[in-house]
């Protein structure tokens, strides 16, 4: 679903993405990522948008508590990261994930996900409005944006993702920002 009428974003190269990889998987040992699922509160059911998700390691933790009936999307500009991550799903035999290969548009039904992830994305992302509104269209009434970003200051972060008037700070749980729809 990438958009045609823009300028490209720029992917990572190969030796970048796995550079990368290697770096979250001691990353992941010492902040395992079901910690950060746990404070985002995702539970059983839920249907997750997990926006920018890299090698997966947050996608694989949220697809372990949507269970079967949940779902979680997968979404990442860079085809490395998509594959990677189907791979892994089919490894760990979790049919409850579905990948999602964009810069901005996921193809998501509007107001369908019980809540957006978004750790250590933002930053990069060059159209952050479109993919705010993009959030907001496929996010339900009332729910929620899980954030994360230590390339971003905390007032950055505020102001970055409350100036469109689509969210409005709910809380903070240690680093992550949790936003919800307005
Ligand atoms: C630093 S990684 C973080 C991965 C994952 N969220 C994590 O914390 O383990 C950032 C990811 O965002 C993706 N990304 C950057 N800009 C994007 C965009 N406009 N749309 C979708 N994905 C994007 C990159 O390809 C990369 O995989």
């Amino acid at each position: 679903m990438m958009n045609k009428n823009k300028k490209k974003q720029k992917k990572q190269s190969k030796i970048d993405f796995k550079f990368m990889a290697f770096f979250f998987k001691i990353r992941d040992k010492f902040n395992p990522p079901m910690r950060k699922i746990e404070k985002s509160e995702i539970k059983l059911y839920d249907h997750v948008l997990d926006y920018g998700c890299g090698p997966g390691s947050y996608s694989i933790a949220a697809a372990e508590i949507v269970g079967s009936t949940g779902k979680v999307y997968a979404a990442d500009i860079n085809p490395l990261a998509i594959k990677n991550v189907s791979k892994k799903a089919l490894k760990k035999g979790l049919q409850n994930i579905e990948v999602i290969s964009t810069d901005c548009n996921t193809g998501l039904v509007d107001n369908s996900m019980d809540i957006v992830i978004c750790f250590d994305v933002f930053h990069g992302i060059e159209d952050k409005k479109s993919v705010l509104k993009e959030f907001h269209r496929v996010l339900k009434p009332n729910s929620r944006l899980s954030f994360d970003d230590h390339h971003l200051k905390e007032n950055e972060i505020i102001s970055l993702i409350t100036a469109q008037g689509l969210f409005k700070l709910e809380e903070k749980k240690e680093k992550i920002y949790i936003f919800s729809k307005i």
